[in-house]
C-alpha cells in the first residue's frame, strides 16, 4: 500500500485527509493519507521515517513548512523563492520538496477566471507576509507585468521588493486609489476578511472594468472584499479553490493519476468545514 501522510502541529482542522481521501476512493487506489500531529522536536524523526521507505510523501503545514527545508536532499527553484516547502516526495530514499500553493493558486484562477491572465497589465496584491510570498511567485512566473504590493506595514511590502525583484511596486494600502487604476486583477493575502473583518477604504469602483477579485482567506468563504466584488459586478474567486487545486500536483507526485477538483469535493469540503 502506498502510503502518504500530512504532517503539521496542530493538525486536526486539516481538511487535506478529507481531499486526498476522496481521490483515493474515487481511484479505486490502494493507498492511504493519513494526519500525524508532529512537534517541532520530533520532525526530523519523522522526516528519517519517510527517507526509509514508509511513505511515498506528503503534505507538510504550519508550523514546519520553513524547518523542512533543511531537512530534504533537494529542494526546487521556486520552493525556495516562496521559501516553504507544503509537499515532500520520497523517491529511493531521497527526498525532494517542492510547493504547490502557487501552482494551486493559477490553477484555481484558471479553472474558475479563465483568461484572467490575457492582456494583464498589473495586478495589486493586499499583504506582504508569508502567504503574499507564493502569490508573488505565482504572478511572477506567469509573467504579471507590475505588481503592486500594498501592506499595511509598507516597510515589509518594501523588503519583498528588495527580494522579488523591479515587477513588484510596493506602498501602503492608501495607494490602493492611486495604483488600482489599470489594475485587471487584485488579490488578498492577507489575513484581513476572516472573522468579520474588512478593508477600509479599498474601493474596487477604482479597478479596471471586468478585473477579477480573489481572497485566499476561505473563512468566511465570501470575505467581505469578495462580497464587494460581487455586488460591484466583478468576477470573484474564492479561496477554497487554491486549496483544493494545491493539493493536485502533491497527488498525482505520491500515487499517479491526475484527479479532478470536482463540485462535489467542493462541496464536501464545504460541508465538513461548516462553511456558508
Ligand atoms: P501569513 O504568513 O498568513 O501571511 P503574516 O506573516 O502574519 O501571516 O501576515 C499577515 C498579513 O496580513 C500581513 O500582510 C499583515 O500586515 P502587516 O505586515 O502590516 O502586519 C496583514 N494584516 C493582518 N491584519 C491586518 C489588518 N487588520 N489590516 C491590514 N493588514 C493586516
Amino acid at each position: 500500500m502506498k502510503k502518504a501522510f500530512v504532517i503539521g502541529h496542530p493538525i486536526a482542522h486539516s481538511k487535506s485527509p478529507l481531499i486526498h481521501g476522496s481521490w483515493i476512493a474515487e481511484h479505486g487506489l490502494d493507498a492511504s493519507y493519513e494526519p500525524f500531529d508532529v512537534a517541532p522536536e520530533a520532525l526530523a524523526g519523522f522526516i528519517d521515517r519517510v527517507r526509509q521507505g514508509e511513505f511515498v510523501g506528503g503534505n507538510v503545514t504550519i508550523p514546519h513548512k520553513e524547518a523542512v527545508m533543511a531537512l530534504v536532499d533537494e529542494v526546487d527553484r521556486l520552493a525556495k523563492k516562496i521559501g516553504a516547502v507544503n509537499t515532500v516526495v520520497a523517491d529511493a530514499g531521497r527526498l525532494f520538496g517542492t510547493n504547490t500553493d502557487y501552482l494551486g493558486f493559477l490553477a484555481s484562477l484558471d479553472a474558475s477566471a479563465p483568461g484572467w491572465d490575457e492582456g494583464l497589465d498589473s495586478a495589486v496584491v493586499l499583504g506582504a507576509g508569508g502567504a503574499s510570498r507564493a502569490i508573488l511567485v505565482a504572478l511572477i512566473d506567469r509573467g504579471v507585468p507590475a505588481i503592486h504590493l500594498l501592506n499595511r506595514t509598507p516597510a515589509r511590502a518594501e523588503a519583498l521588493a528588495a527580494e522579488f525583484g523591479p515587477t513588484i511596486h510596493p506602498g501602503p494600502l492608501a495607494d490602493f486609489a492611486a495604483r488600482a487604476g489599470t489594475a485587471g486583477l487584485l488579490v488578498n493575502t492577507s489575513s484581513v476578511g476572516m472573522e468579520g473583518t474588512g478593508f477600509s477604504g479599498i474601493d474596487l469602483k477604482l479597478l479596471r472594468p471586468g478585473a477579477v477579485v480573489t481572497d485566499i482567506v476561505y473563512t468566511p468563504l465570501i470575505t467581505p472584499l469578495l462580497a464587494q466584488a460581487r455586488a460591484q459586478g466583478f468576477a470573484s474567486v474564492d479561496g477554497l479553490g487554491m486549496l483544493l487545486h494545491q493539493a493536485v500536483p502533491g497527488f498525482t507526485a505520491w500515487f499517479g493519476p491526475q484527479p479532478s477538483v470536482t463540485p462535489e469535493l467542493r462541496a464536501k469540503v464545504i460541508a465538513a468545514m461548516g462553511l456558508a
